[in-house]
């Protein structure tokens, strides 16, 4: 078979890697891709919401199904558009994947299907939105979020009600998100680690990807600004078999239910973003795609072929399928440029990726072109440094060898990434 990849990230390589080693698929297409993708797969280029060019590039070369890394594509209808031309397509369609593409319906979704989640108000009126923080406590703690799909930007954590109340005109007044800000929710702030499901879903069944924990802020000790995620590990202790199965029960067989209640086709990934509320798992957020940096732990875990996953999900037939998943851990340590996620310098050599050998050891790329023949800096976010190994200390310490391996001009990473599991 012939599969074509959408998207340019770590995650996008992280899927492609999957799809190389399926014995199933011959040759593996990557829109647009990016630098480290062009070394394995096919590269297209075709911008993700070209949905017109794609499809046609899809008919012409004759390639069996698509899979679609992020989220514009799945929000504007990139499944709704292929499976009218009866191309097969991995992904949520458009109205499934408003659960992350407004704040507002997956808040609401989590109400209606009584799934735990923070208590909320949405507006669409700045000056009823200020009005309500008129009784919020001084000192209280709010999370303002965009309703909109604002690229990782969305969620304001504010110390108290002016805060809020800031947050509430920069988005709404100013502007300064577009018109993903132009409607807002305001919820409690809650204190407690986080975790991250990732569920493959056909709509009717469902199957829990080993939970991982992403590393939002850009330097250690999560101090400083909020980043796409500077690395994972997983499987997290944190999410032991109690609270999973917690998890399944209270929180993802709700949204299965809820899916199916509201005529949802939901083929693809979703992932459950899930704050600890004391003991109690809470829904943070919806994405409906795989994470990222996540993906570039998790998949590399993955025994079974990607590919009978995908056509298991096109067909609707994941009920019947054992998914199986090594019995290691897989730290993912991600090289940025400096001063991401602020402005950053790019196009500087990258030197050592081909000292990271060995079938547990990987370098996903993310931000990174071809210059001259050779790898070069592209992005704020540049590489996923992935190790595994049957423990987390030696996953730790193996992906830190290989990112001592790999060097470029400016070059940042937390040197802490997995610290919170052992
Ligand atoms: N790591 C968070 C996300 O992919 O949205």
């Amino acid at each position: 078979m012939k599969v074509l990849v959408i998207g340019s990230g770590g995650r996008e390589h992280a899927v492609c890697a999957q799809f190389l080693k399926s014995s199933k698929i011959s040759k593996v297409y990557c829109a647009p891709g990016n630098g480290g993708i062009s070394q394995a797969a096919e590269i297209v280029n075709i911008g993700v919401s070209d949905f017109n060019e794609l499809a046609g590039f899809v008919i012409e070369n004759n390639i069996d199904f698509t899979f679609v890394g992020p989220e514009v594509p799945l929000a504007q209808g990139i499944v709704d558009f292929f499976e009218a031309k009866n191309l097969k397509i991995v992904g949520p369609a458009q109205a499934a994947s408003r659960l992350e593409s407004s704040k507002i319906y997956s808040k609401e979704f989590m109400r209606k299907y009584d799934i735990p989640t923070a208590e909320y108000r949405n507006f669409s009126n700045t000056e009823e939105a200020l009005k309500f923080l008129d009784t919020w406590e001084e000192n209280k703690k709010a999370v303002v979020k965009a309703d909109g799909l604002a690229a990782g930007k969305g969620v304001y954590m504010c110390s108290g009600r002016q805060d809020a109340k800031d947050a509430v005109k920069q988005m709404m007044n100013d502007k300064v998100l577009g018109e993903a800000g132009s409607n807002v929710v305001i919820e409690e702030f809650i204190d407690g680690p986080e975790l991250s499901y990732l569920v493959f879903t056909d709509g009717e069944s469902f199957s829990v990807m080993p939970a991982s924990q992403d590393h939002k802020r850009v330097n250690d000790n999560d101090e400083g600004p909020n980043t796409g995620g500077m690395g994972a590990y997983a499987p997290a202790p944190l999410a032991t078999e109690k609270l999973t199965s917690i998890i399944k029960k209270d929180i993802i067989e709700r949204v299965i239910k809820g899916i199916k209640s509201e005529k949802l086709q939901y083929k693809g990934v979703l992932y459950v973003g899930i704050i600890m509320n004391g003991d109690k798992p809470y829904v943070l957020e919806f994405n409906c795609r795989f994470g990222d940096p996540e993906t570039q732990a998790v998949l590399p875990l993955l025994k079974t072929d990607f590919t009978d996953i995908c056509m298991a999900i096109v067909d609707k037939k994941l009920g019947g399928l054992q998914i199986e998943w090594e019995n290691k851990f897989a730290v993912c340590v991600v090289l940025a440029s400096g001063g991401y996620p602020g402005k950053y310098e790019s196009g500087y050599e990258i030197k050592g990726l081909d000292d990271i050998k060995g079938e547990d050891n990987m370098a996903f790329h993310a931000g990174t072109k071809i210059e001259d023949g050779k790898i070069a800096t592209s992005g704020g976010r540049v590489l996923g440094i992935t190790s595994m190994a049957g423990d987390i200390k030696s996953a730790i310490d193996k992906a830190y060898e290989n990112v001592k391996k790999v060097s470029f001009k400016n070059m940042h990473y937390r040197k802490d990434i997995a610290g919170k599991a052992i």
